[in-house]
């Protein structure tokens, strides 16, 4: 224990066993840079507040400068003694400058150390979820788009129906950024900093846009982990239930959508099997996320004011998260712009009972009540039924024989594009709404 960071109170050594659990390096050394970045800032503080020289700083900076080549470059060198990110670059940086790196944690605690990395991690990473789910949505609109002029098949209106749920999940992911955006550097480990730091000088320098309002609440409020937890489960649910629908429409039974080669797998078994793994882990993956946010709920739950070393499990869910994102809403974007529309079969699949409620609205337009007529178009398909016909098959005078309202114009009502065409309200099947939805869509995409 000897040549441990805080070893001035400690008698004898920490049982193996007990280091390895506590040991968070082979997480947390993701966090390389911005902890070398936070660093920085506060050096620079720190010589603004008297505490170092310039001197000292300028040795500070190139040390941290050495160390994040080193990372960089992949040569920076784990020893079995660094519990964790913070204390193995500042293990680093003595080996490289001396003494005066002791410096450097003057005033600071790993507790607003850490919170901040974590922070400035997450920055970056939800800028690049952000960017890779406005991928997604722009492909959705844009297959919808081209799927149009197809307009029996239900992809018209299902693509976007998943893109709008999109534009939801883009928006919370932009709240949750915006909680992240508040710094908790300069609050120690509980009670704020001595040194006079200028929290407002590490603010610009981290590009923070405000700095946290009590220390005690900045070193252990791990609200944003969870917001981004939920937030990254309910955009899984809107994939899964995505990868699902179209799991359903590439089986060889439905056939509406051929899944491209490059995003399936083969079966050992079963030579003509094509398995639409990618979407199988989209929607598997719904459940991992969500499994990551009960964690961390679980391990906030019950916990005191201020830091807990519990704390350091946020770590690994966030990074597992931020990367299961990455790629899933990659490989969806792929999955939805390679996959071959079969209209033939979604035509082929359009069998005429879909038609009843059609009928039942017929009869609405000739006075009669909803729920009288759906009764009357429900009769019409057990008549069908009976006499072994479809219902657009059954004579006027079977119609008749339901309802007298029935007229000769009851042929026009079994055409699926004009069912198709007389939902035209807003947000409905209709060609000119589901133009009028894909354009709204684009606006909203400018504005995300
Ligand atoms: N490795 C720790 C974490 O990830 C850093 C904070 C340590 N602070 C403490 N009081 N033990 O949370």
């Amino acid at each position: 224990a000897g040549d441990k960071m805080m070893a001035g109170r400690f008698v004898g050594s920490t049982d193996p066993i007990m280091e390895m659990l506590s040991a968070s390096i082979t997480v947390d050394q993701r966090l390389s840079e911005v902890d070398i970045q936070g660093s920085m800032a506060y050096a620079k503080a720190l010589e603004k507040a008297g505490i170092l020289s310039k001197t000292e700083l300028e040795k500070i900076l190139s040390g941290l400068e050495k160390i994040s080549e080193e990372w960089s470059k992949g040569v920076f060198g784990v020893i079995q003694t660094d519990e964790d990110i913070h204390t193995a670059n500042e293990r680093r940086l003595k080996e490289l400058i001396g003494d005066v790196a002791g410096k450097l944690h003057t005033g600071r605690s790993r507790n607003d150390q850490v919170v901040t990395d974590l922070k400035l991690f997450m920055k970056n990473s939800l800028s690049i979820i952000s960017t890779h789910l406005l991928q997604l949505i722009k492909t959705l609109v844009e297959r919808a788009e081209a799927a149009i002029p197809c307009f029996t098949c239900s992809l018209p209106l299902s693509f976007p129906s998943h893109a709008v749920a999109l534009t939801r999940d883009s928006e919370r992911l932009g709240e949750v950024k915006r909680r992240i955006n508040v710094l908790p550097l300069g609050s120690g480990s509980l009670a704020g900093n001595p040194l006079e730091i200028d929290r407002e000088q590490l603010r610009s320098e981290l590009d923070f846009a405000s700095i946290s309002l009590n220390s005690m609440d900045a070193v252990s409020e791990r609200d944003f982990v969870v917001e981004f937890l939920s937030a990254a489960t309910l955009l899984m649910i809107h994939l899964s239930k995505m990868a699902e629908d179209l799991i359903i429409y590439s089986t060889s039974e439905f056939g509406f959508v051929t899944l491209s080669d490059t995003y399936c797998s083969g079966s050992s078994v079963m030579p003509q099997k094509k398995n639409p793994d990618s979407l199988e882990l989209i929607r598997s993956k719904a459940g991992r996320v969500f499994g990551r946010l009960a964690a961390i709920l679980m391990v906030l739950k019950g916990l005191p004011s201020t830091y807990n070393k519990d704390l350091q499990e946020d770590k690994e869910a966030v990074f597992d998260v931020v990367d299961t994102l990455n790629a899933v809403l990659q490989v969806a974007t792929g999955v939805i712009s390679t996959l071959q529309i079969n209209k033939e079969n979604m035509e082929k699949a359009l069998s005429p009972e879909i038609l009843s409620s059609d009928l039942a609205l017929y009869l609405v337009h000739k006075g009669m009540p909803f729920r009288q007529a759906h009764i009357a178009a429900g009769k019409a398909v057990h008549l069908a039924e009976t006499k072994g016909l479809t219902i657009n098959n059954l004579s006027l005078e079977d119609l008749k024989s339901i309802s007298p309202l029935f007229g000769s114009d009851v042929a026009q009502v079994f055409s699926v594009l004009s069912s198709v065409e007389q939902y035209t309200a807003a947000g409905g099947t209709a060609k000119s709404s589901v133009s009028a939805q894909i354009e709204q869509l684009r606006e909203l995409l400018k504005r995300l």
